[in-house]
């Protein structure tokens, strides 16, 4: 039997929405863009929501916006897709790698504390496989290390995570900004897109300039009243917009997405059982979390993965690593090497770990294949 890593929920029914794009004179971003940043700021009860055209240049916006540069540094936890460090790279600055808790693979908040030095200016918690990391206590802690008058922003990572909650709140209540992503894979997907929610008013405004080579007006304000109107541009800034042709296939989605993780909840609670009681490493679930159940990840032997993942795609299933730890891919271990001692929870279990099929698609009789293969040819080679 053939079981995909994922499937993704749209279908040519979406295609009339594409369609009534085209038969605008606007394809770029526009009027649709509007509406959806409106629905993500009502979805998450945020003052403000912009949309990028993937996680990563929606949060090197916001660094962008945050001034962040050679002389800073930004903590970002060791277990993540690599897009969280590339974006600290990218603008000069240095990324301290911190170590992540054993049990929920989160980035370690007394690591994190102890990393923040004078010349921290941002932290990035990572919302991994769908569970929130504490973000408020996060902001006390890091308010509690801080030097002087320093202010260290905080930006989520919470490409894994939507629809989750951590004691009743959404991602995004307790920091400055928390960015997503709708790249092909997740909860809610438009191929490639992102979007950046904000606490933080003027990180907003500035935001919104950097999203676009750093222009006051975006293109349909240059076109505002029917006439042209001139912009300026008085700092750097990227390219990072998303068009309406791909925005409009996000309001549906956002509109079904808490129908749908009851879906993905049953999955993950049917592979939790099943491995439960087996030498199978499992995440160890965060109390108070409603987990998004975007990525449903096993550990097993590091000297036994590969040949564990060979098992799988000869039984027809599709699976991925999320994610060797980052001192453990070389540019960050030759670069911030001292990372490949500090890091150690995070080497482990990008040693370990293998992520299995997990979508409101995924019918029983493929589960139940899934599981059976790692009963019967993984786990007893453990
Ligand atoms: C944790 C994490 N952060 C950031 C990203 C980057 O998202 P995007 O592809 O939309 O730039 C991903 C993508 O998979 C991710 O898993």
């Amino acid at each position: 039997m053939k079981v995909d890593f994922y499937h993704h929920q749209l279908s040519s029914a979406d295609a009339k929405g594409i369609a009534d794009v085209l038969d605008t004179p606007f394809l770029t971003t526009g009027t649709i863009c509007q509406q959806v940043e409106k629905q993500l700021a009502e979805y998450f009860g945020a003052p403000h929501a912009m949309l990028a055209n993937s996680w990563t240049n929606g949060a090197l916006a916001t660094l962008m916006a945050m001034g962040i540069g050679p002389g800073n540094e930004v903590i970002v936890p060791a277990t993540t897709f690599v897009a969280s460090a590339n974006i600290v790279e990218l603008l000069g600055a240095k990324t301290v790698l911190v170590d992540v808790d054993p049990g929920t693979l989160l980035i370690s908040l007394e690591a994190a504390s102890k990393a923040v030095t004078k010349n921290t200016k941002a932290i990035m918690p990572v919302h991994l496989y769908g569970q929130m990391v504490d973000v408020s206590k996060l902001r006390k802690i890091i308010d509690e290390v801080s030097h002087g008058d320093q202010y260290i922003y905080i930006l989520e990572d919470s490409a894994h995570c939507f629809e989750g909650s951590l004691n009743g709140a959404k991602p995004g209540q307790f920091s400055d900004a928390c960015a997503f992503s709708f790249y092909a894979t997740k909860n809610v997907t438009c191929g490639e897109g992102g979007a950046v929610i904000f606490r933080n008013a003027s990180l907003y405004e500035k935001t919104r300039e950097t999203r676009l080579h750093g222009m006051s007006a975006t293109a349909v304000d240059r076109f505002k009243g029917g006439k042209y109107n001139h912009w300026d541009m008085m700092q750097l800034g990227t390219k990072a917009n998303l068009p309406d042709l791909l925005a409009v296939l996000l309001p549906r989605q956002i509109n079904e997405i808490d129908d749908r993780l009851p879906l993905r909840q049953a999955l993950c609670d049917k592979y939790y059982s099943a491995f439960e009681n087996t030498p199978i490493r499992l995440v160890e679930k965060v109390e108070g979390c409603k987990d998004a159940c975007h990525l449903f990840t096993i550990g097993v032997r590091e000297d036994f993965r590969d040949e564990a993942i060979n098992i799988l795609n000869e039984n027809g299933i599709s699976v991925t690593v999320n994610f060797r730890a980052l001192p453990d891919l070389t540019y960050y271990g030759d670069k911030y090497h001292e990372t490949k001692s500090s890091c150690l929870n995070a080497i482990a279990w990008g040693r370990q770990t293998i992520s299995l099929p997990l979508y409101p698609g995924l019918r029983e009789d493929q589960q139940d294949h899934v599981i059976d293969t790692v009963l019967s040819k993984i786990v007893p080679l453990l």
